[in-house]
């Protein structure tokens, strides 16, 4: 396996592959892999010859300082991992490579970042979009697999590619969940023992909406309410929103009948978890 540090390096590695053709799949990370991101590379494998994973904890995504210096970094322990399942290149680039001093261009990404995440973590969106279009610059992937876990984001890709002509094919992977439910996350280990057995609280309230949709309730207003006062009555739980939306537009809709995506966020002590649910026929 090739550790790719510059993106001079990279460029290099993705070139021989292109010069072999070979078709190239990326999948994006922060690092502290789990067993989601091994999923999202078994996909890349399924969909090309060649899999490269890119490890970047980046700076420019995060709104708050303490959740950035948080991050877990275990760095070896990763390279172990894509090592083992037999991923071909790591790109590993460091702060300093990726943004160097005089640095200036950033994506503004639309409508689609103005909701749900967007007004709680502002500046996210914009920082995910640029850091994303710098490493398909870099490598210039047939094929880049991303997590359904951020709904969201999956969305704000899908119109960056398709808005910039990248003709680059995303596949999205379903959400991988820990036994009890939880959303897999490598902000996960940073739950204490009572935040941990808390944080279910986040599927069973999706999972209860969804048992009330399929008995036939389609009033949004109503689903929200049943998932909400479940998150409300966790005592160890801050929500901070439940939403339904259009799975496409990621606008509010009024009635679940034709489907949608419901999601929400919350806090756990110093830790703020995401999860959604596509409802769908
Ligand atoms: P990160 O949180 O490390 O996630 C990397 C990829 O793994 C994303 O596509 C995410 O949706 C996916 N993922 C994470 N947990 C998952 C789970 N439980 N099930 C399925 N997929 C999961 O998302 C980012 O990093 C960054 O924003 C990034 C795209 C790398 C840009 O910096």
């Amino acid at each position: 396996m090739e550790l790719l540090r510059t993106p001079e390096v990279a460029r290099v590695w993705s070139s021989n592959v292109h010069l072999r053709n070979e078709k190239l799949a990326i999948v994006p990370t922060m690092g502290a892999l789990h067993e989601g991101h091994l999923e999202l590379v078994a996909q890349a494998r399924a969909a090309a010859d060649r899999v490269i994973v890119t490890i970047f904890v980046n700076p420019l995504q995060f709104n708050q300082r303490a959740d950035f210096d948080a991050y877990p970094r275990p760095i070896d322990g990763d390279l172990d991992v894509c090592r083992a399942i037999g991923v071909d290149a790591v790109y590993a680039p460091t702060a300093a490579v990726m943004y160097p001093r005089n640095y200036q261009t950033h994506v503004e990404p639309g409508v689609l970042a103005d909701r749900l995440e967007g007004p709680m973590r502002p500046g996210h969106f914009r920082g995910v979009s640029t850091v994303v279009l710098k490493l398909f610059a870099v490598t210039r992937p047939h094929v880049g697999v991303f997590g359904e876990k951020d709904y969201q984001q999956l969305a704000i890709i899908r119109q960056m590619v398709a808005d910039f002509d990248l003709g680059i094919d995303i596949v999205a992977a379903p959400i991988s969940r820990e036994s009890d439910g939880l959303a897999r996350s490598s902000r996960n280990v940073r739950l204490d023992p009572d935040q941990r057995r808390a944080a279910r609280v986040l599927s069973e309230a999706l999972d209860e909406a969804v048992i009330a949709w399929r008995a036939g309730e389609h009033r949004v207003s109503q689903l929200i309410a049943t998932a909400q006062e479940m998150i409300e009555a966790a005592p160890l739980a801050r929500l901070e929103y439940v939403e339904f939306v259009d799975g496409v537009t990621l606008e509010s809709v009024d009635d679940a009948g034709d489907g949608g995506v419901m999601l929400t966020a919350a806090w756990f002590g110093e830790v703020r978890l995401i999860d959604n649910h596509v409802f769908a026929r």
